[in-house]
């Protein structure tokens, strides 16, 4: 791919209310362009006026692809779906962070007055081996799937709903398991990791589940086989930068790659197959 120099410079107002009203905030946005998986790719500028402050980062990037369209471009591609930070669809690198300034915030629920006006934003999608762009922002994380398919089914009784509480679980574990449910997938820790590692998602996918007594039956396969599938996918290893969980939106804790380390090797002894 190559990063070519500004092509294109557009005026895109974005109206924030009657005269009289606050200004809203003057942007230059350089947004990476990739037609196609492998196409060569380059930077375009836009310059975006008014920009309210009470938009979300993907609303102001509606804004732009608006005017575009009037102009018979091509909008820019970026993916979401909740836009409430939740299924874990929105992820792209702003001037060099995976989801933008803000700590713990996907760029769906990312608002624009975090920025300040005359500001030049960089937005570029995630880089990793193993999440190839098909384009502009957009990167294939089918990777992801693929390591989540690997680790399988839970061994339920899904007949009759049970009780509530009929299966005891000390608040401790309860609260480690809920807390690394949190992780929407959205691959950010992979992005902003030196190596492509993708140890924070799946440490926090292998966590969730061995810490509760309904994990425990597959508990030692399911380490095995998604660290089987992480390596097979091309995500590169941990060295331990800890850049994956700076950027987390969710607040996944390093200790779950920690605990996948110790899942791993437990796991690796007891079958004896590594
Ligand atoms: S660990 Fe955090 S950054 Fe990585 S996929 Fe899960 S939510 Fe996203
Ligand atoms: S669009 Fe769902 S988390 Fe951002």
């Amino acid at each position: 791919m190559s990063a070519a120099s500004p092509t294109a410079v557009q005026g895109a107002a974005s109206p924030t209310g009657a005269a009289g009203t606050k200004q809203g905030l003057k942007l230059v946005l350089k947004v990476w362009r990739q037609g196609a998986r492998g196409a060569p790719g380059q930077f375009e500028t836009h310059e975006l006026q008014n920009v309210s402050t009470d938009m979300s980062f993907l609303e102001m990037l509606d804004v732009l692809n608006e005017g575009l369209i009037r102009e018979g471009k091509d909008p820019v591609a970026f993916e979401h779906d909740c836009r409430e930070g939740i299924c874990g669809s929105c992820g792209f690198v702003i001037n060099g962070q995976a989801h933008g300034p803000q700590k713990e915030t996907t760029v769906c629920q990312l608002h624009m007055r975090s920025f300040r006006s005359g500001e030049t934003l960089v937005i570029e999608p995630f880089r990793a081996t193993a999440f190839p762009i098909l384009k502009d922002l957009v990167v294939d994380r089918s990777a992801f799937d693929r390591i989540v398919a690997a680790g399988g089914y839970v061994s339920v009784n899904t007949g009759s709903a049970p009780d509530a509480n009929a299966i005891l679980i000390p608040k401790d574990n309860a609260e480690r398991a809920f807390d690394a449910a949190a992780c929407i997938g959205c691959g950010a820790c992979v992005a902003a990791c030196p190596n492509g590692s993708a140890m924070l998602f799946v440490g926090a996918k292998v966590s969730h589940l061995a810490a509760l007594p309904q994990g425990q039956s597959e508990r030692d396969h399911r380490a095995l086989d998604m660290v089987a599938a992480m390596d097979k996918e091309g995500f590169g290893d941990c060295s331990n930068h800890l850049e994956c969980v700076a950027s987390c939106p969710k607040g996944i804790a390093g200790t779950n790659i920690a605990q996948l380390n110790r899942e791993f090797a437990k796991a690796s002894l007891r079958s004896g197959s590594r």
